[in-house]
């Protein structure tokens, strides 16, 4: 079966990036000139998605707009002549069908997801976490849709990460396959270097199947009293084979404040219109420092 679901939860405070999200949406926040939860529904588009389930907050309406028709903005561009702007601010809004649900209670990310049920339906889908932008050239997620097309079983972004940083993630316990391949045995939650089984860590991309809902309604909570998509889909691997798979790509956590920075920057140094003034510029400041 064809994936052409994606759903994004992005209803969480965003209290990493405090005071600017106080009252703005955290996925609104511009990476060099995008929020960056255009970064992130763009890669989904790029890799086949039809229709996205947005799981929204409250105070989440500047996300709605942004993927809207902006009718006086639309309209004073083109009275003005600039056309090149009116037609990348029409593509925003005209690039994918996108559906937004509410989380009336901040469970937790499996809760988010959960609330994605009724538009899913009975088919396999793809989650992308939008604090986690992955840059690349075939994109992430179409990658991993290409691993579930030949096995058929969820499938998970992993990426190792140092010791000290397991237990900001969720961690596998798996064998190795090949270099890429993982078959899971086993993950667990945010654990201590202590407990975590290895160092593979779950970057923001899964492909799961709709047995998850199931799995999630009945689901106790787990670490910090949050309904946790880690747990259920250590349930999900009992019945269907659950992979993990090392994308290719350059993933930024922009949900702090150093990945946000590291982001812009890099990200800036990869546009054509300011590429070389801005190489200059940090070339400048590296000698300075
Ligand atoms: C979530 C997941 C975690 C995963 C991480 C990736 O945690 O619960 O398993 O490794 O995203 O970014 P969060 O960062 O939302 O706390």
């Amino acid at each position: 079966m064809q994936i052409k679901n994606a759903v994004i939860p992005a209803a969480g405070f965003g209290t990493r990036m405090l005071p600017a999200t106080k009252s703005q949406p955290k996925e609104m926040l511009p990476i060099v000139d995008k929020p960056t939860i255009q970064y992130v529904i763009e890669e989904a588009v790029a890799s086949g998605i039809e229709d996205i389930i947005l799981i929204v907050g409250r105070d989440k309406r500047a996300i709605e707009d942004h993927f809207d028709y902006s009718f006086e903005l639309e309209y004073t561009l083109e009275k003005t002549g600039k056309l090149d702007l009116l037609k990348e601010v029409r593509q925003i809004s005209d690039m994918v069908r996108i559906h937004y649900v509410r989380q009336k209670e901040p469970l937790g990310l499996g809760h988010a997801i959960y609330c994605a049920k009724m538009h899913v339906g009975n088919a396999p889908f793809a989650v992308l976490l939008p604090d986690d932008l992955i840059i690349s050239d075939k994109p992430a997620i179409r990658q991993m849709i290409d691993v579930y097309d030949e096995s058929k079983g969820a499938v998970l972004a992993v990426k190792r990460v140092a010791e000290q940083q397991v237990s900001s993630y969720g961690i596998l316990d798996a064998e190795e396959i090949d270099k890429q391949l993982f078959m899971v045995r086993d993950m667990v939650e945010k654990p201590s270097p202590a407990e975590a089984p290895s160092n593979l860590a779950v970057m923001g991309r899964y492909i799961l199947s709709p047995e998850i809902f199931s799995i999630l309604e009945n689901l106790p909570p787990g670490k910090n009293n949050e309904i946790q998509l880690t747990d259920a889909i250590r349930v999900l691997n009992k019945t269907r084979q659950v992979y993990g798979y090392a994308y290719e790509g350059q993933r930024y956590d922009v949900g702090n404040k150093e990945g946000f920075l590291r982001a812009t920057v890099e990200l800036a140094l990869k546009r054509p219109e300011l590429q070389e003034s801005f190489r200059r510029y940090i070339k400048d400041l590296a000698v300075k420092l």
